[in-house]
């Protein structure tokens, strides 16, 4: 969903009863503007086994791919529980961000897609990446924060993704988690989508990646979560 997407869906609440309340909640459910829900997929370790929260160090920068098997997200364990946010766009629409899931609720996802002009991780570098507490950034002097070296946006995990700094107008996507006996799922988005420009300013890289641009969109249905550090040749940090 892109900005006029969004604020066209948040004024169309009759949609409200198209979305699965069981899958993201009646919470979720009432807000159907700002709510995708995509294919409910499992988040799985490297051997293919289900990810369990202790898998999840905290401040450990985690990346798997949803709700399309080219769109990269990030996984965090904030390391304490992360309370529901009200969030407020440019426009003044707003949509609630449930906060973290787990039994200790300090498990969040968001798209890795910085909203700003798109910069993402790749398997060569990435831009866009999570400063722990202990590791702030040498130019904003901020932690705990998720940072796009590309124009110095930055963003807080724990209040939806909200835009901290720089030229980003927009959150960042909240991805929808959910957890069941231990297992930790991906159901759909929240906020403002990026994947529509996102295909289209890197068609012929995701081509070249994927075999084509159908490919590329294909809907995850199982996700592996693998380090930011073990995909990424080189995190560039600034
Ligand atoms: S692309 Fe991320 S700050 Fe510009």
């Amino acid at each position: 969903m892109d900005r006029r997407d969004f604020i066209k869906a948040c004024s169309t609440v009759a949609i409200a009863s198209m979305l699965d309340k069981g899958l993201i909640g009646n919470a979720l459910a009432s807000q159907p503007g700002a709510v995708k829900e995509y294919e409910k997929a499992l988040l799985v370790k490297e051997d293919g086994s289900p990810l369990s929260v202790e898998d999840v160090k905290p401040h450990t920068n985690y990346l798997f791919f949803y709700p399309f098997v080219s769109t990269p997200c990030f996984l965090l364990n904030l390391g304490k529980s992360v309370e529901p946010v009200e969030v407020e766009l440019t426009d003044g629409s707003k949509y609630k961000w449930p906060g973290g899931v787990g039994p200790d609720g300090s498990i969040v996802a968001y798209s890795a897609i910085c909203p700003h002009q798109w910069s993402y991780p790749t398997k060569d570098h990435t831009f866009i990446s999570y400063y722990s507490p202990d590791q702030p950034s040498k130019t904003t002097k901020k932690a705990g924060v998720i940072q796009c070296c590309a124009h110095l946006s930055v963003f807080d995990p724990a209040t939806g993704g909200k835009v901290l700094d720089g030229p980003a107008e927009v959150p960042m996507t909240a991805i929808l988690l959910k957890y069941e006996e231990g297992k930790l799922y991906a159901v759909g988005t929240l906020g403002v989508e990026q994947f529509r420009d996102f295909f289209d300013m890197y068609k012929k890289e995701l081509r070249k990646q994927y075999g084509s641009s159908r490919k590329a969109k294909k809907k995850s249905t199982k996700c592996e979560v693998i380090e930011v550090s073990k995909y990424a040749k080189e995190t560039i940090k600034c």
